[in-house]
């Protein structure tokens, strides 16, 4: 029998491209949903004759703006996914959403078709900052969507960015404050990144130094009343995202949708897999090992110290960096000050 696989499902439309936004999606509020939906049906069957009925502990619907989708193409695809797999009894089941796409109806009906968490694109508490995002909609639209979630016994979690240009410790600070007040059990904090080719990078803004965005960052960690269990991810305890866990420890799963990314493990094998039938390609099982380093170290419990994992990292020199890794128990994890200087402690530990 083939183990467990989470699922991540792309669904690629929104009602328009954000300012700063690089990821796979397009600007297309109705695009032929019919269509996505039998192509990500399709891709679950193929991969249900693939790996059997394999155990689905976790579905993430990721976009692009999946609240964007229809209610019936939702049930389409649980129900497909429940045909061709064994969905564990206590699954998470998340759904990406923008404040102004979603209702108490459509909440209503996703969590009948099974759905228990939501991730909304909060962003700012900031209207200003909002329209300068290029977001669609205001802080109060947001708080009304993040009640009306919380209102229907939901998980919830919030998405933020901060690091934007004149932002100042002090503005996080009280961003932080402000989120406090929110009763939110997760939320995930982005540094704002300039992505290449976004209208945000030909305005050629001057961003807060390196210094300023990491006095931001400490400001977070002091600030928000929920515990930092990743780099960019805070939560009460209980309340992490288990599909994004599972990710970053190095369990396996599928990627359905275009622009979606999988690793499957199956025959002994690790395969670097796309949607949409895109790739699906063996991987070494040190490659694979090096992304569970990369991944694991980005959470505040760390790497598996599992055989394959052995074999790609150099203890010696763990042992000799004290202050930025530790081993502790099966596991090795950074240290808060390991995990400020990440990429360079990672290019020193990976052999
Ligand atoms: C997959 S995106 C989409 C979620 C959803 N469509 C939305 O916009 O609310 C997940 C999150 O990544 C963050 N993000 C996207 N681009 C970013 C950038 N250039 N810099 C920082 N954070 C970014 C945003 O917080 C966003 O909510
Ligand atoms: S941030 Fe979200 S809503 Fe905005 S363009 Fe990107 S995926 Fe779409």
């Amino acid at each position: 029998m083939n183990p467990a696989h989470n699922i991540y499902i792309h669904v690629p439309f929104c009602m328009s491209k954000c300012n700063y936004c690089a990821f796979f999606s397009h600007a297309c509020a109705n695009p032929d949903w019919d269509k996505y939906q039998d192509e990500i049906q399709n891709e679950i069957e193929h991969w249900g004759h693939v790996l059997g009925r394999v155990t689905i502990p976790t579905i993430f619907f990721g976009g692009g703006t999946p609240s964007l989708m229809p209610i019936k193409c939702f049930e389409k695809i649980i129900g497909k996914i429940h045909q061709c797999f064994n969905v564990q009894a206590d699954a998470e089941i998340t759904i990406e959403s923008n404040p102004g796409t979603i209702d108490k109806i459509k909440m209503h009906d996703f969590k009948s078709n099974g759905m228990n968490r939501i991730s909304i694109g909060i962003q700012s508490m900031d209207d200003e900052r909002l329209k300068y995002l290029g977001r669609r909609h205001s802080v109060s639209d947001a708080i009304h969507t993040l009640i009306t979630a919380q209102d229907m016994g939901l998980g919830v979690s919030g998405d933020f960015i901060y690091g934007l240009p004149g932002d100042t410790v002090s503005d996080v600070i009280n961003t932080c404050k402000k989120i406090n007040s929110l009763g939110l059990t997760h939320c995930s904090m982005y540094e704002l990144t300039i992505e290449d080719g976004t209208p945000l990078a030909r305005t050629n803004p001057v961003m807060p130094t390196n210094n300023e965005m990491a006095e931001m960052y400490l400001a977070i960690q002091n600030t928000l009343n929920l515990d930092r269990y990743e780099v960019s991810n805070y939560a009460t305890p209980g309340n992490h995202c288990r599909h994004n866990e599972n990710v970053w420890d190095g369990a396996p799963y599928i990627g359905i949708g275009r622009g979606a990314a999988g690793r499957i493990y199956y025959n002994n094998t690790w395969y670097e897999q796309r949607g949409n039938g895109a790739e699906f390609s063996p991987m070494t099982s040190d490659n694979r090992a090096i992304e569970k380093v990369i991944t694991g170290m980005r959470t505040m419990r760390g790497t598996h110290l599992t055989d394959d994992v052995k074999r790609v990292i150099n203890m010696d020199t763990i042992l000799s960096m004290p202050e930025h890794v530790r081993i502790s128990g099966n596991r090795i994890r950074a240290t808060d000050a390991g995990i400020m200087v990440l990429d360079d402690m990672l290019a020193k530990i990976i052999r």
